[in-house]
């Protein structure tokens, strides 16, 4: 990798990963290019590849995130990663998944690090973070009525901020050559069950809030019915079944050996967050 100029195109540009990331970047002096259908510097749908060559053109690095809420996406990703390492993109960031190494080669997030690892002319950094603190105050984790309603009994999970993630990302693509060949397990720096999480959030803003724990079927059909594609209400079982069963993710060291600092408590994400929930 040559230290002229670069730019990096930051797929998913305006999610809550990205649009950190774009931060990041750009207040490292580095090159930027969001890109998402709606609001970002350029146009890209992942469903229409006539976006897609106008989005690589003058890039050399990439942050790859999929198509959201979809199980079928490797082949999509790989006619990408194709038209990118021709277009001269030379490194790629890619966010997968906490345990995606443990899942086998027809798991989509798996498929595209397995399509990483045999591409000659491109090297890659992936990203393997646990759930997203985030998802309590952005998505589907979000108290409503004084309840966080999800079906993992009590199990424990190592939710990690997302800005978390976007520092680690920054890293790798500020420094391609570092972390090339390498893949990050990212965690927050404690596992806590949902319970726990509840009754932070209740302290911080002075409500009560609780976690209900739903059974798992009437939970997926409940997403599916507010809009969640079916084939993903079941990404979603297998996800809230892996906690529930006591083997979600446990914290490690990853986040503080790239960025050099360690990684932010629950607590302190809430205290920062504390608006989102008033
Ligand atoms: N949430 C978690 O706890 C968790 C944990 C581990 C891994 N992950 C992974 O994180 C990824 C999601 O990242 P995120 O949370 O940063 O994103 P996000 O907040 O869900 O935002 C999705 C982004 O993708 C764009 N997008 C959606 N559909 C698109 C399409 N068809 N073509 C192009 N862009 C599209 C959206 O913008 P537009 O809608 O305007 O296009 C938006 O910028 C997923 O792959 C998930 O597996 C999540």
């Amino acid at each position: 990798m040559t230290n002229s100029p670069s730019i990096t195109l930051v797929l998913a540009g305006t999610g809550k990963t990205g649009s950190r990331l774009a931060t990041e970047l750009a207040k490292r002096g580095l090159g930027v290019r969001t890109a998402a259908r709606n609001g970002a510097d350029v146009h890209f749908d992942w469903d229409d590849a006539t976006t897609h060559r106008g989005a690589v053109a003058g890039v050399d690095r990439l942050y790859l995130v999929p198509a959201v809420m979809r199980m079928d996406f490797a082949g999509q990703v790989a006619t990408f990663l194709d038209l990118a390492e021709k277009a001269g993109v030379r490194h790629d960031t890619y966010l997968s998944a906490y345990g995606i190494d443990q899942a086998p080669p027809q798991v989509a997030l798996r498929a595209v690090e397995l399509d990483l690892f045999g591409r000659g002319g491109l090297t890659h950094s992936i990203l393997r973070p646990a759930w997203f603190m985030q998802n309590f105050s952005e998505t589907f984790l979000q108290p409503i009525d004084g309840a966080i309603t999800v079906p993992t009994a009590d199990g424990a999970e190592a939710f990690i901020d997302v800005g978390d993630i976007a520092a680690v990302a920054a890293e790798t693509l500020a420094n391609p050559d570092a972390h090339a060949g390498a893949a990050y397990a990212l965690t927050g720096p404690e596992a806590i069950t949902m319970s726990e999480a509840a009754e932070i959030i209740g302290r911080v803003i002075g409500k009560p809030v609780r976690h209900h724990d739903i059974d798992r079927d009437v939970w997926i059909q409940g997403t599916v019915a507010a809009g969640v594609p079916a084939e993903y209400g079941e990404m979603l079982r297998m996800l809230t079944e892996t906690i529930a069963s006591g083997t979600g993710s446990r914290p490690n060291d990853n986040v503080e050996a790239v960025t050099g600092a360690p990684p932010i408590t629950f607590v302190d994400f809430a205290r920062r967050t504390a608006q989102a929930w008033t």
